[in-house]
């Protein structure tokens, strides 16, 4: 089976591209063509009024603006999952005793394309962000979706989209999937009904104003999640949790919040949405293990892989607010930085906890921060090549109806 256009044949797009590709060379030796670009499922693409030049706003922001079209896909516990489509993107129709709305049963996840020199796309570490949709899902009592057909439907929808990609440095098209409880249902259960849906917002750069470091607020009273709780699952409530404490900070002038686990309230977890790493007299990077409360990032297992291949030891290991206090007061933590795939990398300039203030580096972004963001966004965008095969180059589509043509 095939993605089909109008009845006619996608994946033969898909296959005609590759070939004319690696006919013409044009896929370097950085790149690592995807074997799963090969469509297997029948996502049925309906045409749009073709967006030849999507007007983009210089002001991006993040997730604030979104593409022409959207992936739908829809559950019932009496015929599993159905009609995987791409079509425009459109305004959700839902009871309001949809259960998602109530008791919260819904995920998501987040990864980006770029653009790669040669004009097409990377997908980074998609399997990964594949795989735990599904564990998130599974931590929330969901039906897991299909990975390949998951995997297929963003690839197929970049494609298409590709034109929304801002034509700035380091602009990327956000992908934001969504499995959400859809039933009417007020009993707190498992929904038997659910929407699994796929959106992209074009963003540019996390640092608009350059690489700067951002001041981070440690919660002492408020915190994020619990082990054995959702803390590992992308699920809205744990960001919700996080909202009000947030706000707090931003009105003490930091834009990220540092939460310590939920018991102790000592060790140190991870930063707003991103996890987080000190450095230990520029060689030694230290990073908290996966403990049950935070979310197994994908940037962190990345830097994990890559920084000792830069020369770094990476240690990961529990490390208290008071010991990093410390450190940071005597010189030996050199800098701090979170890590995501909405920043990649954000150094923090400072902390502050019950009203004092530590800074790092000088309150500038260190050399360890700029070398990992630097190396992990050459192989990202393609310009480096990719030892470890963490790229999927998605060639981009003219339009539908160019797509059967062809
Ligand atoms: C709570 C939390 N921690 C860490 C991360 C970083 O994960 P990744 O590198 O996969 O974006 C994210 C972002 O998804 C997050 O929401």
């Amino acid at each position: 089976m095939s993605s089909c256009v109008d009845g006619l044949d996608f994946n033969g797009y898909f296959n005609r591209r590759n070939q004319i590709h690696a006919e013409s060379g044009i896929i370097n030796a950085f790149a690592r063509p995807s074997s799963k670009i090969m469509a297997k499922h029948a996502i049925r693409i309906e045409s749009i009024a073709p967006n030849l030049s999507p007007s983009i706003p210089a002001q991006l922001g993040f997730g604030r603006h979104f593409t022409d079209r959207m992936f739908t896909h829809r559950y019932t516990a009496e015929n599993g999952w159905q009609d995987p489509t791409i079509g425009p993107y459109h305004d959700l129709i839902l009871d309001p005793a949809a259960a998602a709305l109530h008791c919260g049963q819904m995920v998501f996840d987040g990864t980006k394309a770029y653009r790669r020199p040669d004009g097409d796309l990377n997908l980074f570490r998609i399997d990964r962000n594949v795989a735990r949709i599904n564990r998130s899902a599974e931590r929330m009592g969901m039906p897991a979706v299909d990975e390949e057909l998951h995997t297929e439907a963003i690839e197929t929808l970049v494609s298409l989209e590709h034109r929304w990609m801002p034509n700035i440095e380091s602009a990327s098209l956000y992908i934001r999937p969504v499995i959400m409880a859809t039933e009417p249902v007020l009993e707190v259960r498992a929904s038997h009904e659910y929407l699994h849906y796929i959106i992209v917002s074009p963003v540019g750069p996390y640092f608009p104003d350059g690489f700067n470091p951002i001041s981070v607020f440690v919660s002492h009273d408020h915190v994020r999640a619990v082990r054995g709780g959702t803390g590992e699952a992308k699920t809205p409530g744990n960001y919700a949790a996080s909202i009000a404490i947030s706000e707090a900070a931003r009105n003490k002038g930091c834009q990220q919040v540092l939460w310590l686990d939920a018991v102790e309230r000592r060790y140190i977890d991870e930063v707003g949405a991103m996890n987080i790493a000190f450095v230990y007299g520029d060689k030694e990077i230290r990073t908290p293990p996966l403990s049950g409360a935070i979310l197994h990032g994908v940037t962190r297992d990345s830097i994990l892989r890559l920084a000792p291949d830069l020369g770094f030891e990476m240690h990961e290991t529990p490390m208290t607010i008071a010991e990093v206090w410390r450190d940071i007061e005597n010189g030996q933590i050199t800098e701090a930085f979170g890590m995501g795939t909405a920043a990649v990398v954000a150094p923090v300039g400072a902390l502050v906890y019950q009203e004092r203030e530590a800074t790092l580096n000088g309150g500038q972004t260190g050399p360890v921060a700029r070398r990992l963001y630097d190396e992990l966004t050459s192989i990202q965008y393609g310009r480096a090549a990719d030892p470890y095969g963490w790229t999927t180059v998605v060639p981009v589509a003219v339009d539908e109806q160019s797509l059967a043509m062809r």
